[in-house]
């Protein structure tokens, strides 16, 4: 945890579809809160960017992140780029390139009817996917032979490292409350699974803490049987992304779900909402914003804002409980409707 820094401005990249309309809800929050955050909207970063210049986010604006307080981003995503180079350019390079290796995806159930879990006692889901965010399948390390011909053979390496594993554990470790599960597929992926489980029987710290082990496939079925069985979940890139927008979904949806990518060492912080650019939705005036104001909700807590944060969580709460809130999860509001409907909580 950080001392707040008001002199340093937090970056805002609103980016694509339905992103710039959760972040504006977002941003309204934070101004409410009158906390004296200064933004530097980075209104250029987005897809037509991409197309006209091929770099949507320079060096420039890079070294201007990495000065920052942290970075607040919508979503990244439009139909007319097919390669992930765009994705590749901005959200993976900010992950890699700023060292944040960590991505933090904590869900709470905010009401009983949002979930899809039949039996009450296993609705009070308050857990955390902690995703590693700079290895695994997401390096861009690989190749293709013979393209566009029938013995096209193409290869995407998962790379682990002893530091990457070993570092994202001890996040997770730290941050449990009741107990950590590590998520691998060891009994399959012999090089990577082999260091992820040594890596996990070598941490010693928070000995009170719960451990537990399962299979990616195995945890998965887990989860939808009884999500209350998890605290923290800590786990690669790719099944860190699969299995945070199910425990999204068994929290209500993706419109709800909050994240941060964190480097715990420099305190530098990008957080973003779990979901993408819903382009299916975007121009409707319907997208919840409350996954990036419970993003912005994060970034508070971990700049030294943990009472204003708290006091989001409890608007957003608030409102939901009182169906004050978009179509995804039962309202009839529109995106800035269900945004002023949470700062009235917050008066
Ligand atoms: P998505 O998360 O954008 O949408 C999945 C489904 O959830 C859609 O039906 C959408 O309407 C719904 N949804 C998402 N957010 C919502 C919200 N706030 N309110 C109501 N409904 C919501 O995933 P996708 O369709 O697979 O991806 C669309 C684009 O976004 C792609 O280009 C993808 O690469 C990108 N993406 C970006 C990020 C990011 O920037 N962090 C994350 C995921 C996907
Ligand atoms: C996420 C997204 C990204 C990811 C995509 C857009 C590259 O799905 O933040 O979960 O896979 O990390
Ligand atoms: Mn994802």
């Amino acid at each position: 945890m950080t001392e707040p820094d008001t002199a340093k401005p937090v970056v805002v990249i609103p980016g694509d579809g339905i992103g710039p309309q959760v972040i504006e809800q977002a941003l309204a929050v934070l101004d409410d809160l009158d906390l004296g955050l200064k933004f530097d909207v980075f209104d250029h970063v987005h897809a037509s960017t991409y197309l006209a210049e091929g770099h949507p986010l320079s060096d420039a604006d890079l070294r201007t992140i990495r000065e920052s307080a942290g970075v607040l981003l919508g979503a990244i995503g439009d139909p007319r780029v097919r390669t992930p180079d765009y994705a590749r350019g901005v959200l993976l390079r900010l992950r890699f390139e700023l060292d944040l290796y960590v991505n933090y995806r904590p869900v709470r159930l905010l009401q009983d009817r949002l979930s899809p879990v039949r039996d009450a006692g296993r609705r009070l889901i308050d857990c955390a996917v902690v995703r590693e965010n700079t290895e695994g399948l997401y390096v861009g390390v690989g190749g293709v032979m013979h393209q566009h011909t029938e013995h096209e053979t193409a290869v995407d390496v998962e790379l682990s490292s002893y530091r990457g594993v070993t570092r994202v554990i001890d996040f997770a470790l730290k941050t449990a409350r009741r107990g950590v599960c590590m998520v691998d597929k060891s009994n399959a992926v012999p090089n990577g699974g082999g260091l992820w489980q040594r890596c996990w029987a070598a941490a010693r710290q928070r000995p009170e803490i719960d451990r537990s082990h399962l299979y990616v496939d195995a945890a998965t079925a887990r989860l939808v049987q009884d999500p209350t069985a998890f605290d923290v979940i800590v786990t690669t890139n790719s099944y860190g992304d699969i299995l945070s927008d199910l425990t999204a979904q068994l929290a209500g949806g993706l419109g709800l779900a909050p994240s941060a990518n964190l480097n715990p060492d420099t305190g530098l912080g990008l957080y973003e909402p779990v979901h993408g650019s819903a382009p299916d939705i975007a121009g409707t005036g319907s997208a919840n914003p409350i996954g990036a104001i419970l993003s912005a909700a994060l970034m508070l807590e971990r700049t030294g804002y943990a009472t204003a944060a708290a006091a989001v969580r409890a608007a957003v709460s608030h409102s939901v409980a009182a169906w004050r809130c978009t179509p995804d999860i039962g309202g009839d509001l529109s995106t800035q409707q269900a945004g002023e409907a949470i700062r009235a909580a917050l008066h």
